[in-house]
């Protein structure tokens, strides 16, 4: 199967669950009201693979990102609120040191993009498909 659904429900503001499509992780962070904030006043010029979140987003609140560094390809840690997020409050990757932004861009370190959005949509207000 080419599609997954995934129930946001369960999933509490602050946190987020991986989900396996294609054989790869897929991070779907519930991101508090202050990480949203964060990710939409940081001038573009201060990123490296300039993307405004707007444009990475379905919803303001829900983010949905390959869970794969750009760099190498090790899964970054920032899943639970207790993992070690990096300066940026994001993700951080512990291989090289790449650090993720709450948009999941990059902001430091040998990762040369944006942790990568998949395709997905919305079928409910609380449901979204991947694929
Ligand atoms: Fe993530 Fe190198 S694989 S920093």
């Amino acid at each position: 199967v080419s599609t997954t659904d995934i129930d946001l429900k369960p999933i509490a503001a602050g946190s987020a669950i991986t989900v396996v499509w294609r054989g790869k992780p897929v991070f779907v962070r519930n991101r508090t009201e202050e990480e949203v904030k964060a990710a939409r006043n940081v001038p573009l010029s201060e990123l490296q693979d300039p993307q405004p979140d707007q444009t990475r987003v379905k919803k303001d609140q829900w983010l949905v990102v390959i869970g794969i560094c750009t760099h190498l390809g090790c899964i970054p840690l920032g899943q639970k609120p207790t993992d070690q997020r990096g300066p940026f409050g994001g993700w951080f990757c512990p291989c090289h040191g790449s650090a993720y932004d709450t948009s999941g861009r990059i902001r430091q370190g040998p990762a040369p993009s944006n942790l990568a959005v998949p395709n997905y949509a919305f079928t409910s207000d609380t449901q979204i498909r991947i694929g």
